[in-house]
């Protein structure tokens, strides 16, 4: 099914327009706790979809991304009577857009459902592409399925009351399709200032539409993950890794954005190693992410951990290789490269002496 991508701070009229074209009253809106209170008011008071709509609540966060969440949701959708013609609209970042929309893609084998993503990461990011899952048996994102909305509203209009670190989270995601992009696309990205946006909110839109723009280029071209997408990996093998260390031995969990931010200056160290990505922009890269990001304190003793967290990765298909996506240059992906334990800690050591 074509995802039509919508692009508005006119966002009342594109979902009561969409639902009318839609051709059904029986409409299910997705909220968690916090959604429901900054975002829902908004839409119930002025969509006529909304207003008329079920609402189904669920906790906050991706700890809560799973099968009680989704049983809940499923549970819901059928007391209240939705069916094969009914539509869902998933309103929240990317842990509602994922359970929601997997709840939609296997209620009654499948409803349609719009996505409103409300965080900056869910715009840029898990709202498009297909992916839909919960997690399960303590491992992330472990049942889903792919299945594209019918429509993506996206909107800056619903981002005043994300914390900054949710932003600065969602604004990394951009900086890698900026790197995946060109030079000019990854400049613009940098000289944009999210911690201080100018009063314009047009131009981060514009921003959000050109970065969607990338990853859907690539997700058009692979959607289903067998080649191309895996540039969307860059950054990630690391960028996990600091996560699952953050959260599983540090218990001090960091947004996914930052551990991705840290990610990609380690990996574009492994890129400048090994396949001669320029020094000067891998520089410049780093020192951006220190100023906007800080710095994950890591040491050497930790190294043996992190490899082994890398190597679990589950899109490493043998665990005895590491497997990222490098870059030859900005704009020049390589997927499908190996490197040894050896080179992963010469290029931590480089990055805590780059940004530390
Ligand atoms: N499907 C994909 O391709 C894909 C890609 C990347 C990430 N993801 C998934 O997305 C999730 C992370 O997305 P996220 O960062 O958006 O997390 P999230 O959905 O958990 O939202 C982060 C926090 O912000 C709150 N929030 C949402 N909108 C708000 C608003 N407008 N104002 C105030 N608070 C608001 C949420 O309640 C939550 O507490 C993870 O579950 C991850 O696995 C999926
Ligand atoms: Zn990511």
């Amino acid at each position: 099914m074509a995802q039509e991508i919508i692009y508005t701070n006119l966002v009342i009229e594109a979902i009561d327009d969409l639902v009318a074209s839609l051709g059904t009253p029986s409409v299910y809106v997705i909220v968690d706790v916090n959604t429901a209170k900054f975002v829902l008011p908004i839409l119930q008071s002025q969509s006529e979809a909304v207003k008329n709509a079920e609402i189904i609540t669920v906790l906050a966060g991706d700890v809560n991304k799973g099968p009680d969440a989704l049983q809940k949701v499923w549970k819901e959708l059928s007391d209240k009577g939705a069916t094969r013609k009914s539509v869902v609209i998933n309103v929240g970042g990317g842990m509602i857009t994922d359970l929601g929309g997997f709840a939609a893609a296997t209620f009654k084998r499948g409803v349609r459902f719009i996505n409103l993503p409300t965080t900056l990461l869910g715009a840029v990011d898990a709202a498009v592409g297909g992916k839909t899952g919960i997690n399960f048996n303590g491992l992330k994102n472990e049942i889903g399925a792919f299945q594209d909305a019918v429509a993506v509203i996206i909107s800056t209009l619903f981002f005043n009351t994300l914390p900054m670190q949710q932003m600065l989270s969602g604004y990394a995601e951009m900086l890698k399709h900026g790197l995946l992009d060109d030079k000019a696309t990854l400049a613009e990205l940098m000289r944009y200032n999210i911690e201080n946006p100018p009063a314009t909110p047009d131009l981060l839109l514009h921003l959000i539409e050109k970065s969607v723009g990338i990853k859907q280029a690539v997700v058009a071209s692979d959607p289903h993950e067998n080649g191309a997408r895996k540039t969307l990996n860059l950054g990630h093998t690391v960028g996990h890794a600091f996560e699952s260390f953050a959260m599983d031995v540090e218990h001090s969990p960091i947004p996914h954005g930052y551990a991705v931010a840290w990610g990609m200056v380690v990996e574009l160290i492994l890129s400048h190693m090994k396949l001669g990505f320029p020094s000067d922009t891998l520089h410049q890269f780093a020192q951006y992410i220190k100023e906007h990001y800080g710095y994950f304190q890591i040491t050497c003793e930790q190294y043996p951990q992190l490899l082994q967290l890398m190597a679990h990765d589950k899109k490493n298909d043998t665990p005895e290789h590491i497997v990222f996506t490098l870059l030859k240059d900005v704009g020049q992906p390589v997927i499908d490269q190996t490197a040894t334990a050896d080179e992963i800690k010469s290029a931590l050591d480089i990055y805590r002496d780059l940004i530390q």
